[in-house]
């Protein structure tokens, strides 16, 4: 069954090199990744403060890749405009930030861009349930966010697994995304429990040959 399945690779930025940001989005680019992951940060949600719009208005024109934000920050609605201005393709939102989630993904999608929902790895996949219907994507967080680097939680293969079964229930259409701690040995794992984007950052830009790396972690999905 994997074989019809194609896994799409997202490189994380938040582990690049920033002072030399273009080179390597051109390099990971070349190296065939499918999407940009942006990680935007607030100090607040989480405790690390990365970046926002201006960046990734920086970043829009040097890229074909499809931009990928994930915002990790407190009252996400207020700033859907900008981020959709400043270029995004795919924007997705903390269940854990957003007590009118339904309101803040129709908002997104009336930009016409993806809207995408993820959760905590402490908050349990039945949250989706009513707002499947809704999304184009499901970010699975396999660490606490804040950080690039983190250990990739087990347990979390479990929650990939009934979050694809929601899934098939609900939306065949929405795309399961799963973000923290991927690298070689355990892609295969996290894309036979239903991922169909892989997030990797620090797997793939703390390596010393970028490109190698992107492609190691997709052909480690079909061994
Ligand atoms: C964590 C971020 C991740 C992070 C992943 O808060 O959401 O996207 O960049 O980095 P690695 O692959 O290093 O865990
Ligand atoms: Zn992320």
């Amino acid at each position: 069954m994997n074989k019809q399945r194609k896994v799409l690779i997202a490189p994380s930025i938040l582990s690049a090199n920033f002072a030399n940001l273009k080179e390597q989005i051109s390099i990971v680019e070349r190296a065939g990744a499918d999407w940009l992951h942006l990680d935007i940060m607030d100090g607040n949600f989480v405790p690390n403060i990365t970046f926002g719009p201006m960046v990734i208005e920086a970043i829009r024109p040097i890229t074909k890749l499809p931009l990928d934000a994930h915002l990790m920050i407190l009252n996400p609605e207020r700033y859907i405009e900008q981020f959709y201005h400043a270029g995004v393709d795919i924007l997705t939102v903390h269940v854990e930030t957003c007590p009118h989630l339904h309101r803040t993904i129709q908002e997104i999608k009336s930009y016409n861009i993806k809207a995408g929902v993820t959760l905590n790895p402490a908050t349990p996949a039945s949250l989706l349930v009513e707002i499947i219907p809704y999304v184009d994507l499901i970010l699975v967080m396999t660490v606490n966010p804040g950080f690039g680097g983190q250990k990739f939680i087990d347990k979390m293969l479990e929650k990939i697994n009934t979050i694809s079964r929601i899934r098939d229930n609900f939306n065949r259409d929405a795309l399961i995304e799963v973000d923290g701690g991927i690298n070689t040995k355990n892609a295969k794992q996290v894309f036979d429990a239903g991922a169909d984007v892989l997030v990797a950052g620090n797997s793939i830009f703390k390596s010393k040959d970028i490109a190698k790396a992107l492609k190691e972690i997709r052909k480690s999905t079909s061994r």
